[in-house]
């Protein structure tokens, strides 16, 4: 049997001005995979993720966590930011602190850690990221990419069970991009159950163990890459593109310039499909 981790039944969220953003949404997330929500601009995904540790309560609906229905206490919602981190796709919505270092260790000292702890994690956190050269500027001074890598250190601090990243690759350059992706699979590694949400298709087919894609606050479909994006439907309803390897590989598969029958996730097994 599976093990789910968050379960959403008939969730529905509207906001104060009427915009209906979820719409009876219910989905599984599986304890240890790694996630990504796919969905044009508006599609709902930011909604949703701030469903998940209770910062927006849903209109309708509920969300389970480890089996058990989320509640709005604030003492229940002390504890489920400490079990859900998310990292918001804006970072000047998140940084607060008046320096790097102060704002990595934020979460952390609330965690009622020993100081040495507090210590290591920083100072991990810090390194991990690629932001520990510039641990004592002013976040404000910061250029976006390195507030977007701040912001992902102040909740990889917390050491979550579940880690969700609204559009973490959004503005970094290719190297930090490839950093980060790294970063993630080494978390995922030690069983942290990781969502994101991405515009890069080519990332997520590449990255995702499981896709969703949402539409109008609804799910319009899901799986894994390789039966996502072969739904030619889903693709459409969603109003998505396909990856790029994806593409090729059937284009080569179609005009017989290639008979392997499993699809390659990524740019280099694709080029060891055509021998190069
Ligand atoms: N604070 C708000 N007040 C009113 N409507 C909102 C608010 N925030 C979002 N919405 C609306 O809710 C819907 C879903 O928005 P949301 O930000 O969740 O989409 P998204 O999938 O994250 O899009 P993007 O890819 O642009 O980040 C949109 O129609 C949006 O206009
Ligand atoms: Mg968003």
């Amino acid at each position: 049997m599976k093990d789910y981790i968050i379960e959403l039944n008939n969730l529905t969220f509207k906001y104060s001005d009427g915009t209906k953003a979820i719409n009876n949404l219910n989905l599984k997330i599986e304890r240890g995979k790694k996630i990504s929500f796919l969905g044009i601009n508006g599609a709902g995904k930011s909604t949703l993720f701030l469903h998940l540790n209770g910062i927006l309560k849903p209109t309708k609906g509920e969300i389970i966590f480890n089996k058990v229905p989320l509640k709005y206490s604030h003492k229940e919602l002390k504890k489920i930011r400490q079990k859900v981190g998310i990292v918001f796709q804006d970072p000047d919505t998140q940084l607060f602190s008046a320096n790097v270092y102060q704002e990595v260790s934020f979460g952390a000292m609330n965690l009622n850690l020993e100081k040495a702890e507090v210590k290591r994690r920083v100072d991990k956190a810090l390194e991990d990221t690629n932001v520990f050269d510039f641990k004592d500027k002013p976040t404000h001074f910061l250029s976006y990419g390195q507030k977007k890598r701040v912001s992902i250190a102040d909740i990889l601090v917390m050491e979550p069970e579940v880690v969700i990243l609204d559009e973490p690759t959004s503005s970094l350059d290719p190297k930090h991009s490839a950093m980060i992706e790294e970063l993630l699979n080494d978390i995922n590694k030690t069983g942290t159950t990781l969502l994101l949400s991405t515009h890069d298709i080519d990332f997520a087919y590449s990255w995702s163990d499981y896709i969703f894609i949402l539409k109008n606050g609804e799910l319009v479909g899901e799986g894994t890459p390789e039966e996502v994006f072969e739904n030619d439907h889903w693709i459409e309803a969603g109003a998505i593109e396909k990856p790029l390897v994806f593409e090729v590989y059937k284009a080569l598969k179609a005009k017989e310039l290639i008979n392997d029958d499993i699809i390659p996730r990524n740019k280099k097994q694709l080029l060891k499909l055509i021998g190069t």
